[in-house]
């Protein structure tokens, strides 16, 4: 059984989409151990609890270095056992130490179809105003593994979503969250869990079932 840790900033709907895939037996042999959060107001975290896991806060400014936030991060994933760890909306930049310890084993959720629209500053309804800027007719979501660079690693999975007349990165967002996040991320998940993703280098490949 796959252990998880899913990490949150906001709203979490996409940790919802994970606890619903579970529970519909649509992501299989995997069970959250803990949803982390760096804000206490985060809905995300009452989700949580109205699911029944555990809810951590754990806050950068409730520390007095950066470096003591980093290693009680890495404390509580290696504490609870995690084997995955799940960024679902988590504006925290993940410390090198976590990154070392859970090398292909930190998945992340980003609202385009990178290598277009990520990196660095592009994050939230940015990224959206930007597609809407260059005026793609495509855009959508993809579901990365981490490494110390910012939605540079390698590429597990992505699905396109069109770009509408009259859009808004408001109606963009939603119906990226909508008809992609939502469906990627357990889908990503689920694969993980069973044993159908191997990594090398900047290659996944998935395993036809
Ligand atoms: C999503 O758009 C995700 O792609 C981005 O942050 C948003 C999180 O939304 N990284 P939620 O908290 O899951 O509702």
């Amino acid at each position: 059984m796959l252990k998880m840790a899913v990490l949150v900033s906001g709203g979490g709907t996409n940790l919802q989409a994970i606890m619903d895939a579970l529970d519909a037996g649509t992501i299989t042999n995997a069970q959250i151990s803990v949803v982390i959060s760096n804000h206490a107001e985060a809905y995300a975290l009452e989700r949580a609890k109205n699911y029944g896991v555990e809810a951590l806060l754990l806050s950068p400014k409730d520390f007095y270095t950066r470096e003591e936030f980093n290693q009680a991060l890495l404390k509580a994933l290696l504490e609870r056992d995690v084997d995955l760890v799940v960024l679902a909306g988590y504006l925290v930049v993940v410390p090198p130490c976590v990154i070392d310890a859970f090398e292909n084993r930190i998945i992340n959720i980003h609202p385009s179809l990178i290598p277009s629209f990520c990196g660095k500053g592009c994050y939230g309804l940015h990224v959206h105003e930007k597609a809407l800027a260059r005026g793609v007719k495509v855009s959508g979501a993809t579901v990365h593994f981490v490494d110390e660079g910012t939605d540079t690693g390698p590429i597990l999975l992505q699905k396109p979503v069109e770009v509408k007349q009259g859009d808004t990165p408001e109606t963009l967002q939603k119906r990226i969250m909508k008809e992609a996040e939502w469906k990627i991320l357990p889908k990503a998940i689920d694969l993980i869990a069973n044993g159908k993703v191997s990594v090398s280098g900047r290659t996944v490949t998935i395993e036809e079932s």
